[in-house]
């Protein structure tokens, strides 16, 4: 009996999600009768009013492995549970569409859902699979923040597009005998800042698992500097946090989107550093979305294929309310139960990643660093 599956992508969009598709489509092709449509903007194709759903052949996938962005959309506000609706007067209010939901895709024969997306919508995909749905997650986030997979695809991609940018950063602030403040992705994990950093070479690397003291880092920058000459190199996660706790950013404006909007904790450590009378010229560059953009590199294309032949093959077995995932050498799953207990986030006193960075001088900002 042939299979109708319908294909998700949440969150913010990352470089791999189109080869997920892509992978989806051409393994479900061997199968007879099997058809995949994508539902676009997340789950708003099949929310709102008017349906949005698209057959997805594989003529519409042909090449697409190669293009960033996803081929069917995506947002980070709303969803099932809180759909933003327009009043009369002018006002948004959320609503539940999840019976709107079930009506439409049992209406329309679907079989089983593929959400590709990070915590948030692993979450949903979660609360919908309680609900009866049947679904299969594919763990999506450049942020590599999802726990039970070794990476989540477009994290490879993220980590190289910093790195190349921190590389020419260090020629201008050797150049200049300057400090440069590099600001990268990573709300709640440092993972795109850690492995940047050692892949850079910088002097310091601030993630937000370890809270920073910006005096240790005026030491360290200190040191670098003989005579008229030298420079430092900082790379910053824009989850980071100083002593006081607080992270930086603005609160979200649009409806339906709950997310503080990081961003500027590159600014603030280089106001902090003045304060404590840095004296070198200090720059800092935020590198923001160019992190997710583009085209992703071959390791993602390979493991975001992965994740979307399996997913089709989680479909085939009825393995519902699992989350694909890659422990090397194997891709396999856990249940989205499993997966979401416990987020990924860097651990200060047993990574392996944050001993290395320790072992090659690099500090943290924190009391550990002032030993090296
Ligand atoms: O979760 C991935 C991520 O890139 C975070 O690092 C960042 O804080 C967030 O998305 C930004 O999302 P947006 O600008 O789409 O709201």
């Amino acid at each position: 009996m042939g299979k109708k599956i319908l294909v998700a992508t949440g969150g913010g969009d990352c470089p791999g999600l189109n080869a997920v598709i892509r992978g989806i489509v051409k393994r479900a092709a061997q199968e007879p009768d099997w058809e995949v449509y994508g539902c676009m903007e997340s789950f708003n194709g099949i929310l709102k009013d008017k349906i949005d759903i698209r057959l997805l052949t594989e003529d519409d996938v042909a090449g697409i492995h190669i293009q960033g962005g996803t081929i069917i959309k995506t947002t980070n506000k709303g969803g099932p549970f809180h759909f933003p609706v327009k009043q009369a007067d002018g006002s948004w209010k959320v609503e539940n569409r999840t019976a709107l939901m079930k009506k439409r895709f049992d209406e329309m024969g679907f079989d089983a859902i593929i959400n590709i997306g990070g915590d948030g919508s692993q979450r949903i995909s979660q609360e919908l699979s309680n609900l009866g749905f049947n679904v299969i997650g594919v763990p999506k986030t450049i942020d590599n923040d999802l726990s039970c997979t070794d990476f989540t695809f477009g994290f490879q991609t993220a980590v190289e597009i910093a790195t190349e940018a921190f590389d020419k950063l260090v020629t201008t602030a050797c150049s200049h005998s300057r400090v440069f403040i590099m600001e990268v992705m990573g709300r709640d994990a440092g993972w795109i800042a850690l492995n940047t950093a050692i892949a850079g070479g910088a002097e310091v690397c601030i993630i937000p698992e370890i809270p920073y003291d910006p005096h240790i880092i005026a030491q360290k920058i200190a040191t670098r500097y003989k005579g008229d000459y030298g420079f430092c190199n900082i790379v910053i996660a824009e989850g980071a946090k100083s002593l006081d706790g607080k992270v930086t950013g603005m609160a979200p404006t649009a409806v339906g989107d709950e997310h503080i909007k990081l961003g500027g904790v590159g600014a603030k450590l280089k106001a902090e550093l003045e304060a404590v009378g840095v004296e070198p010229d200090i720059r800092v560059t935020v590198l923001g979305h160019l992190q997710r953009g583009g085209t992703p590199i071959a390791y993602d294309r390979v493991l975001a294929t992965e994740f979307g032949v399996k997913a089709v093959e989680l479909v085939k077995e009825e393995k519902y309310g699992t989350l694909v995932i890659y422990n090397h050498p194997d891709i396999s799953y856990v249940t989205l139960e499993k997966a979401l207990e416990m987020p990924n986030f860097v651990k200060p006193d047993t990574s392996d990643l944050v001993r290395t960075a320790r072992g090659v001088g690099i500090s943290f900002g924190d009391q550990a660093s002032l030993k090296y």
